[in-house]
């Protein structure tokens, strides 16, 4: 038998300790996945307050020196995932040891030093993905993750000439870690890489392009997205680059990770699955409770779990709310999000105008957001555009059809209720095209008439609840990626030191 492959997974976020988004759940289940199917991975992530709380016997196992420019000292913790997953917690308690978000201030604004910060991430984890690591243990293949680990394929190529092969995973291109030109010096980067092919993206530096540029594969999040970003409408300026190093970039969808399951939910009010639907009803009833909405039991309920953001087409749902609460159903309509401010103040406005009709519930809260997806009836997910996006998923496997925009990750998962597709048992929700206010209204208009329905609203249920998002699936694509890059790199070692990975 040949030996584990072993990845270094990097990350800026891990749930449940911290997450901002959908980064933070990949970040858990795709290594235990990978575990699962063999490989020797270990991931490594900021040592945010949260984590060595959450680990409190993490030990010390190498302390390592300022890597160059301002970059400080740091040191290395290592504890285990409950899955049993080695962590390396990158302790750095000026960089990473603050209240707030991971990339925020409680305030709401980026932190200053982000390119201090992250840049400390990418570094170390390059040192560790080369002979001058002070572990024993060498990663075959580094696996970073967005913009905040996008800077150690650059590292490894200028200041180590080679290590493990490099893999690049984008979860979205609309966060690229921009910097001014003099961040370089800081970062510890040689001049010479402020140029085209290295870290320069119009006169700033970019640290998700050195990903781009340098990693031997990319990967992105759905295989839709990983076309559309070669396009100049989605590719963010960086589509040009996309489209030169297409022949190594492909789509892996994410899974769902087992937290997520209705049958064995400890969040939810009474579990249930795709045979005993009417279990859903007591969810329900509770979520109703808990958000104080009063009247109609009958009309149905709309839900919304999402960062509030233009991506995520808060403005349309906005726009569209009053006509779909005044409409024939009665709906009601929860949502559960924080974000852009006008967006917050436009969904406790709608409250107001709904008194026990909408519930406008602002914040982050992991607990409401799965008893929202037990209880709501149809799913809200309008996104302008969406690498692949957790939440339909989650919706499918939890029997609330989700209404969203064919883009990306949606437009990979789920499938139209058009009479032929339910004919065909495929239906799972309600797709729109034009990422515009009266595409959604139809949509969710459409998606309100057939929840009426009973008979076809089951079959649709049933359908999205019997759909395979495993982790495994996941995992076995990954695994071919990183054979691919290690091949990739054993030729670019034969071919000599000029080779840059594209
Ligand atoms: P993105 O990563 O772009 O925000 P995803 O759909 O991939 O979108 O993942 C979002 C994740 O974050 C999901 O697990 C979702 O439940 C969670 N989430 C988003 N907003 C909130 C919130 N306000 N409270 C709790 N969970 C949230
Ligand atoms: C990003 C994307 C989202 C994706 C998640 C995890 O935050 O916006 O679509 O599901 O990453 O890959």
């Amino acid at each position: 038998m040949s030996p584990a492959l072993r990845v270094l997974f990097v990350t800026s976020e891990i749930a449940p300790w911290q997450k901002t988004g959908g980064l933070g759940d990949i970040s858990s289940a795709l290594p235990e996945a990978l575990a699962r199917a063999g490989v020797e991975v270990r991931i490594l992530v900021p040592a945010y307050p949260a984590l060595p709380l959450a680990f409190p016997d993490a030990r010390p196992i190498a302390e390592i020196p300022p890597p160059g420019g301002r970059l400080p000292a740091s040191r290395l913790l290592q504890a285990a995932t409950p899955g049993g997953v080695p962590l390396l917690l990158l302790d750095c308690p000026a960089c990473f040891e603050r209240p707030g978000g991971p990339y925020q201030s409680p305030r709401g604004g980026d932190w200053p030093d982000n390119a201090l910060r992250f840049g400390l991430l990418s570094r170390v984890a390059a040192l560790l993905a080369s002979n001058a690591s002070p572990l024993v243990w060498r990663p075959d293949i580094l696996h970073c993750n967005d913009w905040q680990s996008a800077l150690a394929p650059a590292y490894l190529h200028y200041l180590h000439g080679g290590g493990a092969a490099t893999v690049m995973t984008i979860h979205n291109l609309a966060f690229q870690g921009l910097f001014p030109p003099s961040t370089l010096a800081d970062l510890g980067l040689p001049q010479s890489a402020f140029v085209f092919d290295g870290v320069e993206f119009y006169g700033h530096l970019s640290c998700l392009k050195a990903g781009l540029q340098f990693a031997d594969r990319i990967t992105t999040v759905s295989p839709t997205y990983a076309r559309e970003i070669q396009q100049a409408e989605l590719g963010f300026g960086l589509d040009g680059l996309l489209r030169h190093r297409s022949a190594v970039l492909s789509g892996i969808l994410n899974g769902v990770d087992a937290r997520w399951n209705p049958a064995t939910d400890p969040l939810l009010t009474k579990h249930y699955d795709a045979q005993h639907l009417a279990a859903k009803e007591a969810n329900r009833r509770a979520l109703r409770a808990e958000l104080g909405l009063i009247g109609d039991v009958t009309a149905p309920l709309l839900a919304v779990v999402s960062r509030l953001t233009h991506q995520k087409g808060m403005d349309l749902l906005l726009a569209i709310a009053d006509q779909l609460l005044d409409g024939p159903a009665e709906a009601q309509l929860v949502v559960l999000g924080n974000g852009e401010r006008g967006f917050e103040a436009g969904l406790r406005a709608l409250a107001a105008r709904h008194p026990g009709r909408v519930a406008a519930m602002i914040g982050f809260d992991e607990r409401l957001a799965h008893r929202i997806e037990a209880g709501a009836d149809i799913f809200l997910m309008p996104s302008r555009f969406e690498p692949c996006g957790l939440n339909q998923l989650y919706s499918l496997r939890y029997g609330t059809p989700p209404v969203v925009r064919a883009t990306g990750g949606l437009a990979d998962t789920v499938t139209d209720c058009t009479p032929e597709a339910l004919r065909a048992g495929l239906a799972t929700g309600f797709v729109f095209g034009p990422p515009d206010a009266s595409a959604l209204l139809a949509a969710a208009s459409r998606a309100i008439d057939a929840w009426g329905k009973r008979r076809l609203w089951r079959r649709l249920q049933r359908n999205g609840m019997s759909m395979d998002f495993s982790w495994a699936k996941a995992a076995a694509d990954y695994l071919d990626v990183y054979r691919a890059a290690r091949a990739a790199r054993d030729i670019a070692a034969a071919s000599g030191p000029e080779y840059n990975g594209g």
